[in-house]
């Protein structure tokens, strides 16, 4: 598209006299305004948008426990050609166990080695087949008497012509039995137009309990993580990672709240349960495997527990009623840090992870200021001085800024922000005034720039748009990423959110967010690349800024080990903006810098067919001295890493 001669976005038109006074950008290195926290950048994540089932969480089996719908096998569908014959229902009178009450009877009336019959899954939108990969297969299974197999286990073409890898399983008896199968792809094009089946080539009657495919995962683990997702979110250096909401940890009624017991364990022993977002999640992805999420990018936990508030507005209030929830998140709490001389302390050992986890802050509930009842004082109250009691060392988040909460402080309060980049333009100038320097810290535990500021996530009309932001997006999440560093000495820790989405249609319910992805590969958003930018160069002393005359905006920050200043800057308009910079007290700086770009049109982005259309670039500055000028090209996002001498 043509490039606009007109500004396309911008807000600041400088005065007359002030423009004769031409633009300009003072950073005060003489001293610092604050410390900028070591864990400021992090992340949030919820099931909303198949995050985790059909996104970061590998499993590839959609309906792998055969629960999300009570009527019919959702998800399956029977294997038969002209000649051979099969059917397929739900069978709760042949339970897989306690948990998972229910199982799938595949009947086969006619089949044959030529014309086999069974029963398929085509995944989360295509089962992915990546070349020479091994693939780990696992399902329970039992049959009538006197039938033992073979079942043929194989990923293949979605016509079922082409065979990408196959296995056998025999030796079925009329008792539950688990099989597991390796399954080896050649030298295949990728492709997504795959499933997974289960035949057989002779009449007979057979039960699937739980049935599970993997493909590698991250750090190998068994019931582990999309491996290129985890690369692009531990390109993010994240330090923490919010979890499990968002209103995942709510659910939309009081028996839908996040039900972390019952996620623990074998997934076979997990019912999964009402998601918040209008899908059943497995909880293949439990509270253990969100720590060692955490553990394997190097992140601290920072962990919601359910407060009593549900989305559909049920609520428990606080005294008596609350008490079980009160337990629950002490338990879920011993669970994470707990000795092994603890109950759940031993249950995670059990669960195979003997140390405890680190752990410094809990959020209590989720948007509570939701709750029309208003009873969150009561249960926040409640809940602090139970948790204080028993960990006075954690760090307790409260949902609702400025809130009473029956006298208690909270150590840190989460403020959501969604705004339009026109708004974050506006607002960010001056963000910070307001924020109490004297309360609790901040965390701003959701925030996103969307586009259109008449059409927020929320409106009908975002799900006609793309899943992922376009660069106009990036740049009102970097100026608001700006304002919170220059704000670091009260802000703590922040969080884009959503993080990912899968991007089929049908999949997700909220736009923007950050990362997106199919079943086969996945590409960073301009605000993916905007956060890196900011999350990847951060220094640890604020240097308070000054901008005159420029719709420029921005913040510094000094890396106190290696003097480094890292300058972070925003050029909202259509133009390049031509800024001379000044760094009151430094004399003297190394003649070459690291400069960091992030430049498109407003409306360009990143897709799945156009992965890397937007993306940082770097470069190297000669010839640096103080009192530089710097051209930021026409909407942009730049990061300029001086040395002082
Ligand atoms: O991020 C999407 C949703 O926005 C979260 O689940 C909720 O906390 C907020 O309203």
């Amino acid at each position: 598209m043509k490039m606009s001669p007109t500004r396309t976005f911008a807000l600041f038109v400088a005065s007359a006299a002030a423009l004769l006074a031409g633009p300009s950008f003072t950073i005060d290195a003489t001293r610092s305004t604050g410390s900028v926290s070591p864990r400021l950048y992090g992340l949030m994540t919820e099931e909303i948008n198949h995050s985790y089932d059909g996104g970061l969480y590998a499993e590839l089996i959609r309906n792998h426990a055969f629960l999300d719908d009570n009527n019919s096998p959702a998800n399956w569908l029977a294997v038969k050609d002209d000649a051979s014959a099969a059917s397929i229902t739900l069978d709760p009178a042949n339970p897989l166990n306690e948990n998972i009450p229910t199982s799938l009877r595949l009947t086969v009336t006619q089949a044959t080695q030529a014309h086999p019959a069974g029963v398929a899954n085509s995944g989360y939108w295509g089962i992915p087949v990546h070349p020479q990969t091994q693939y780990r297969a696992s399902l329970w299974a039992k049959a009538e008497s006197g039938f033992t197999g073979p079942l043929s286990v194989s990923i293949v073409s979605e016509d079922g012509r082409t065979v990408y890898s196959s296995g056998k399983i025999s030796g079925l008896t009329t008792k539950w039995k688990k099989f597991e199968v390796k399954l080896t792809t050649g030298n295949v094009a990728p492709t997504a137009q795959a499933r997974f089946a289960v035949t057989v080539d002779q009449p007979g009657t057979v039960w699937l309990g739980l049935v599970s495919l993997f493909p590698p995962t991250w750090n190998d683990r068994p019931n582990g993580l999309r491996k290129d997702l985890m690369q692009m979110l531990v390109d993010l250096h994240p330090k923490f990672l919010r979890f499990p909401g968002g209103n995942f940890v709510e659910g939309v009624n009081v028996e839908d709240r996040f039900p972390w017991k019952k996620t623990l364990g074998p997934i076979e022993d997990r019912p999964g349960h009402n998601g918040s977002w209008g899908y059943r999640p497995s909880d293949g992805m439990g509270l253990l495997e969100f720590l060692e999420w955490c553990e394997d990018m190097r992140a601290e936990p920072v962990l919601a527990v359910y407060a009593g508030y549900s989305l559909a507005g049920g609520y428990i209030k606080a005294g008596p009623d609350l008490k079980l929830i009160v337990q629950e998140a002490l338990d879920e709490i011993e669970y994470v840090i707990g000795g092994t001389n603890t109950p759940w302390g031993a249950r995670r050992a059990k669960d195979g992870h003997p140390a405890p986890f680190k752990l410094n802050y809990v959020e209590i509930g989720n948007e509570d200021a939701f709750d029309k009842a208003k009873t969150y004082d009561g249960r926040y109250a409640q809940l602090h001085d139970a948790i204080k009691a028993k960990y006075p060392q954690l760090n307790l988040i409260s949902t609702i800024p400025g809130a009473k909460l029956e006298g208690r402080k909270p150590d840190m309060e989460d403020y959501h922000d969604y705004s339009s980049t026109e708004n974050f333009l506006k607002k960010s100038v001056d963000y910070g005034k307001d924020l109490n320097r004297k309360g609790p810290e901040v965390f701003v535990g959701e925030w996103a720039a969307h586009e259109d500021t008449a059409v927020p996530p929320w409106n009908e009309a975002s799900k006609k748009m793309a899943p992922t932001p376009s660069m106009k997006a990036a740049i009102g999440d970097a100026v608001f990423m700006a304002a919170m560093e220059r704000n670091a000495d009260i802000i703590k820790m922040h969080c884009y959110a959503p993080l990912l989405v899968n991007v089929n249609p049908g999949a997700w319910q909220w736009r923007p967010d950050m990362i997106g992805y199919d079943a086969l590969t996945s590409f960073g958003s301009p605000s993916y690349y905007a956060f890196g930018m900011f999350s990847r160069n951060v220094g640890d002393e604020i240097l308070s800024v000054n901008f005159a005359d420029t719709s420029v905006q921005g913040c510094a920050a000094r890396d106190s080990q290696t003097g480094e200043i890292i300058i972070k800057l925003v050029n909202p308009e259509s133009s390049p903006q031509t800024l001379p910079i000044a760094i009151k007290g430094v004399t003297s700086l190394k003649p070459e810098a690291t400069v960091i770009t992030l430049s498109a049109k407003p409306e360009d982005t990143n897709s799945i067919s156009e992965p890397k259309n937007v993306v940082p670039v770097t470069t190297t500055l000669r010839g640096i001295k103080p009192g530089i000028t710097y051209t930021l090209p026409p909407t942009s996002i730049v990061v300029i890493k001086l040395k002082s001498l």
